[in-house]
Protein backbone atom coordinates (compact mmCIF):
# COMPACT_ATOMS: atom_id res chain seq x y z
CA UNK A 1 0.00 0.00 0.00
CA UNK A 2 1.59 3.51 -1.11
CA UNK A 3 0.98 6.26 1.14
CA UNK A 4 -1.71 8.36 0.02
CA UNK A 5 -1.17 12.11 -0.45
CA UNK A 6 -4.70 12.48 -1.15
CA UNK A 7 -6.76 14.20 1.78
CA UNK A 8 -10.51 13.67 0.37
CA UNK A 9 -13.29 16.21 1.84
CA UNK A 10 -16.98 14.67 2.60
CA UNK A 11 -19.29 17.29 3.35
CA UNK A 12 -23.03 16.56 5.29
CA UNK A 13 -25.72 18.25 7.08
CA UNK A 14 -24.92 18.92 10.19
CA UNK A 15 -23.40 16.48 13.24
CA UNK A 16 -25.96 13.85 13.25
CA UNK A 17 -25.47 12.72 9.57
CA UNK A 18 -21.40 13.18 10.45
CA UNK A 19 -21.84 10.48 12.80
CA UNK A 20 -24.17 8.47 10.85
CA UNK A 21 -21.57 8.02 8.13
CA UNK A 22 -18.55 7.69 10.11
CA UNK A 23 -20.39 4.73 11.83
CA UNK A 24 -20.87 3.30 8.34
CA UNK A 25 -17.52 3.87 7.20
CA UNK A 26 -16.04 2.24 10.12
CA UNK A 27 -18.57 -0.79 9.54
CA UNK A 28 -17.22 -0.80 6.16
CA UNK A 29 -13.56 -1.29 6.90
CA UNK A 30 -15.04 -4.06 9.79
CA UNK A 31 -16.46 -5.96 6.83
CA UNK A 32 -13.63 -5.62 4.52
CA UNK A 33 -11.44 -7.35 6.89
CA UNK A 34 -11.83 -11.08 7.78
CA UNK A 35 -9.48 -11.78 10.25
CA UNK A 36 -8.33 -9.63 13.55
CA UNK A 37 -9.65 -5.90 13.25
CA UNK A 38 -7.94 -3.20 14.25
CA UNK A 39 -9.38 0.20 15.21
CA UNK A 40 -7.63 3.77 16.74
CA UNK A 41 -9.93 5.69 17.90
CA UNK A 42 -9.60 9.48 19.15
CA UNK A 43 -10.93 11.82 21.59
CA UNK A 44 -12.30 14.99 22.85
CA UNK A 45 -16.39 15.81 22.16
CA UNK A 46 -16.59 15.24 18.47
CA UNK A 47 -16.22 11.32 18.11
CA UNK A 48 -18.98 10.84 20.80
CA UNK A 49 -22.16 10.42 18.97
CA UNK A 50 -20.20 8.52 16.82
CA UNK A 51 -19.61 6.10 20.22
CA UNK A 52 -23.23 6.03 20.64
CA UNK A 53 -23.88 5.52 17.65
CA UNK A 54 -22.10 2.22 17.41
CA UNK A 55 -23.89 0.62 20.54
CA UNK A 56 -26.86 1.02 18.91
CA UNK A 57 -28.89 -2.24 18.14
CA UNK A 58 -28.58 -1.48 14.21
CA UNK A 59 -24.37 -0.97 14.48
CA UNK A 60 -24.13 -3.39 17.89
CA UNK A 61 -25.44 -6.15 15.70
CA UNK A 62 -23.21 -5.85 12.59
CA UNK A 63 -19.95 -5.74 14.48
CA UNK A 64 -17.88 -9.22 15.67
CA UNK A 65 -17.11 -7.75 18.34
CA UNK A 66 -14.90 -10.42 19.13
CA UNK A 67 -12.37 -9.89 16.76
CA UNK A 68 -12.22 -6.10 16.55
CA UNK A 69 -9.67 -4.53 18.63
CA UNK A 70 -9.80 -0.81 19.87
CA UNK A 71 -6.67 1.42 20.39
CA UNK A 72 -6.60 5.44 21.07
CA UNK A 73 -4.40 7.81 19.34
CA UNK A 74 -3.78 9.65 22.42
CA UNK A 75 -4.27 10.35 26.06
CA UNK A 76 -4.66 12.76 28.52
CA UNK A 77 -2.23 12.09 31.73
CA UNK A 78 -5.31 11.53 33.95
CA UNK A 79 -6.56 8.45 36.19
CA UNK A 80 -8.43 5.85 34.16
CA UNK A 81 -12.11 6.77 35.44
CA UNK A 82 -11.25 10.42 35.38
CA UNK A 83 -14.16 12.22 32.93
CA UNK A 84 -11.03 13.72 30.70
CA UNK A 85 -9.76 10.91 30.31
CA UNK A 86 -10.16 9.85 25.98
CA UNK A 87 -10.39 5.89 26.44
CA UNK A 88 -12.63 6.30 29.33
CA UNK A 89 -15.20 8.28 27.47
CA UNK A 90 -15.13 5.77 24.96
CA UNK A 91 -15.69 3.32 27.58
CA UNK A 92 -19.06 4.32 28.69
CA UNK A 93 -20.00 5.90 25.39
CA UNK A 94 -19.78 2.04 23.87
CA UNK A 95 -16.72 -0.44 24.88
CA UNK A 96 -17.90 -1.10 28.28
CA UNK A 97 -21.69 -2.62 26.74
CA UNK A 98 -20.06 -3.91 23.64
CA UNK A 99 -16.78 -4.70 23.36
CA UNK A 100 -14.85 -7.56 25.30
CA UNK A 101 -12.34 -6.47 27.88
CA UNK A 102 -9.45 -8.10 26.06
CA UNK A 103 -10.31 -6.13 23.13
CA UNK A 104 -9.78 -2.78 24.87
CA UNK A 105 -6.31 -1.48 24.93
CA UNK A 106 -6.25 1.79 26.91
CA UNK A 107 -2.95 4.15 27.53
CA UNK A 108 -1.63 3.39 31.31
CA UNK A 109 -1.67 6.44 32.93
CA UNK A 110 -0.02 5.29 36.56
CA UNK A 111 3.38 6.21 36.18
CA UNK A 112 4.77 9.18 34.09
CA UNK A 113 3.43 10.04 30.08
CA UNK A 114 7.56 8.67 28.78
CA UNK A 115 6.89 5.08 30.74
CA UNK A 116 3.43 5.42 29.72
CA UNK A 117 4.40 5.86 26.29
CA UNK A 118 7.52 3.20 26.19
CA UNK A 119 4.50 0.24 27.45
CA UNK A 120 1.59 1.34 24.89
CA UNK A 121 4.71 1.34 21.86
CA UNK A 122 5.91 -2.40 23.26
CA UNK A 123 1.90 -3.50 22.97
CA UNK A 124 1.32 -1.75 19.67
CA UNK A 125 4.37 -3.50 18.40
CA UNK A 126 3.32 -7.24 20.17
CA UNK A 127 -0.01 -6.76 18.99
CA UNK A 128 1.08 -6.05 15.02
CA UNK A 129 3.88 -8.86 15.36
CA UNK A 130 6.82 -6.79 14.58
CA UNK A 131 9.02 -3.74 15.68
CA UNK A 132 8.56 -1.90 12.24
CA UNK A 133 5.91 -0.66 10.70
CA UNK A 134 4.87 -2.33 7.22
CA UNK A 135 3.82 -0.50 3.92
CA UNK A 136 1.84 -3.22 2.99
CA UNK A 137 0.05 -4.46 5.95
CA UNK A 138 -0.85 -1.53 7.93
CA UNK A 139 -1.32 -1.18 11.72
CA UNK A 140 -5.04 -0.30 11.97
CA UNK A 141 -7.78 -0.61 9.98
CA UNK A 142 -9.26 3.11 10.38
CA UNK A 143 -8.24 5.76 12.93
CA UNK A 144 -10.08 8.27 13.60
CA UNK A 145 -9.11 11.70 14.05
CA UNK A 146 -9.77 14.96 15.30
CA UNK A 147 -8.53 18.69 14.88
CA UNK A 148 -8.03 21.54 17.72
CA UNK A 149 -8.19 25.10 17.29
CA UNK A 150 -4.28 25.47 17.07
CA UNK A 151 -4.37 22.64 14.42
CA UNK A 152 -3.21 20.10 16.69
CA UNK A 153 -4.50 16.51 15.97
CA UNK A 154 -3.71 13.48 18.41
CA UNK A 155 -1.83 14.74 20.87
CA UNK A 156 0.71 16.87 19.00
CA UNK A 157 0.76 20.01 19.04
CA UNK A 158 2.17 22.69 16.28
CA UNK A 159 6.49 23.06 17.15
CA UNK A 160 6.61 20.54 19.83
CA UNK A 161 9.29 17.26 19.16
CA UNK A 162 6.05 14.99 18.57
CA UNK A 163 5.60 16.29 15.18
CA UNK A 164 9.00 15.43 13.92
CA UNK A 165 9.22 11.96 15.53
CA UNK A 166 10.02 9.33 12.70
CA UNK A 167 11.47 6.43 15.00
CA UNK A 168 9.30 6.27 17.99
CA UNK A 169 5.53 4.65 18.16
CA UNK A 170 4.43 7.06 20.87
CA UNK A 171 5.65 9.28 22.70
CA UNK A 172 4.93 11.83 25.98
CA UNK A 173 4.11 15.33 26.02
CA UNK A 174 5.37 17.07 28.93
CA UNK A 175 2.40 19.97 28.68
CA UNK A 176 -0.63 20.53 26.22
CA UNK A 177 -1.19 23.51 24.21
CA UNK A 178 -5.00 23.45 24.76
CA UNK A 179 -7.48 22.84 27.43
CA UNK A 180 -7.18 20.27 29.59
CA UNK A 181 -3.27 21.50 30.42
CA UNK A 182 -2.26 17.86 31.66
CA UNK A 183 0.66 15.59 29.78
CA UNK A 184 -0.24 14.40 27.09
CA UNK A 185 0.93 10.67 25.31
CA UNK A 186 0.55 10.33 21.55
CA UNK A 187 0.96 7.91 19.09
CA UNK A 188 3.30 9.35 16.30
CA UNK A 189 2.62 10.62 12.66
CA UNK A 190 4.22 7.67 10.72
CA UNK A 191 1.84 4.88 13.30
CA UNK A 192 -1.33 6.83 12.92
CA UNK A 193 -0.87 7.05 9.08
CA UNK A 194 -0.03 2.68 8.99
CA UNK A 195 -3.95 2.19 8.44
CA UNK A 196 -6.13 1.91 5.86
CA UNK A 197 -7.97 4.87 6.67
CA UNK A 198 -7.63 7.87 8.40
CA UNK A 199 -11.02 9.59 9.09
CA UNK A 200 -11.30 13.01 10.67
CA UNK A 201 -14.32 14.51 11.93
CA UNK A 202 -14.83 17.65 12.26
CA UNK A 203 -18.37 19.91 12.95
CA UNK A 204 -19.67 23.53 14.26
CA UNK A 205 -18.86 26.58 13.64
CA UNK A 206 -16.07 27.05 16.32
CA UNK A 207 -13.43 24.76 13.78
CA UNK A 208 -14.26 26.70 10.72
CA UNK A 209 -10.97 28.79 11.16
CA UNK A 210 -9.05 26.08 12.20
CA UNK A 211 -10.38 24.19 9.01
CA UNK A 212 -9.71 26.97 6.55
CA UNK A 213 -6.18 27.31 7.72
CA UNK A 214 -6.26 23.65 7.39
CA UNK A 215 -7.64 23.52 3.69
CA UNK A 216 -5.50 26.05 2.60
CA UNK A 217 -2.64 23.75 3.29
CA UNK A 218 -0.79 25.69 6.52
CA UNK A 219 1.74 23.68 7.81
CA UNK A 220 -0.42 22.17 10.91
CA UNK A 221 0.13 18.94 12.51
CA UNK A 222 -3.10 18.34 11.45
CA UNK A 223 -2.25 18.96 7.48
CA UNK A 224 0.85 16.61 8.00
CA UNK A 225 -1.71 13.76 9.41
CA UNK A 226 -1.83 11.22 6.00
CA UNK A 227 -2.65 7.57 5.69
CA UNK A 228 -0.89 5.25 3.86
CA UNK A 229 -4.60 4.22 2.38
CA UNK A 230 -7.69 6.74 2.65
CA UNK A 231 -7.84 10.05 4.15
CA UNK A 232 -10.95 11.16 4.20
CA UNK A 233 -12.21 14.46 6.33
CA UNK A 234 -16.13 14.55 7.02
CA UNK A 235 -17.12 17.57 7.87
CA UNK A 236 -20.43 19.76 8.67
CA UNK A 237 -21.81 22.99 6.95
CA UNK A 238 -21.48 24.76 10.16
CA UNK A 239 -17.42 24.05 9.64
CA UNK A 240 -17.03 24.48 5.85
CA UNK A 241 -15.75 27.80 5.20
CA UNK A 242 -17.86 30.30 3.17
CA UNK A 243 -15.99 29.81 0.19
CA UNK A 244 -15.39 26.40 0.36
CA UNK A 245 -15.39 24.35 -3.29
CA UNK A 246 -14.42 20.57 -3.46
CA UNK A 247 -10.84 20.27 -3.57
C1 LIG B 1 -7.74 15.19 22.84
C2 LIG B 1 -7.77 14.77 21.41
C3 LIG B 1 -7.62 15.89 20.44
C4 LIG B 1 -8.99 16.19 19.87
C5 LIG B 1 -9.05 17.59 19.30
C6 LIG B 1 -10.48 17.94 18.91
O1 LIG B 1 -7.32 14.41 23.66
O2 LIG B 1 -8.18 16.30 23.12
O3 LIG B 1 -7.55 13.54 21.03
O4 LIG B 1 -6.71 15.72 19.42
O5 LIG B 1 -9.32 15.27 18.88
O6 LIG B 1 -8.62 18.49 20.27
O7 LIG B 1 -11.25 17.93 20.08
P1 LIG B 1 -12.81 18.21 20.07
O8 LIG B 1 -13.43 17.06 19.37
O9 LIG B 1 -13.20 18.25 21.52
O10 LIG B 1 -13.02 19.50 19.36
Amino acid sequence: MAAGDQRKVITVADPAALARIAADRVLARISANNGRVAICLTGGSSPKKLYQLLATESYRSLIPWDRVHWFIGDERFVPTGDSRNNMNMAREAFLDQCAPASNIHPIPTDTNPDDSANRYERELKSFHGADRLNPARPLFDVVLMGVGPDGHTASIFPDYPALAETERWVVGVPQAHVEPFVPRVTLTLPVLASCREMLFEVAGPDKRAILTRVLDGENLPASRARAMGETIWLVDQAALPENFRER
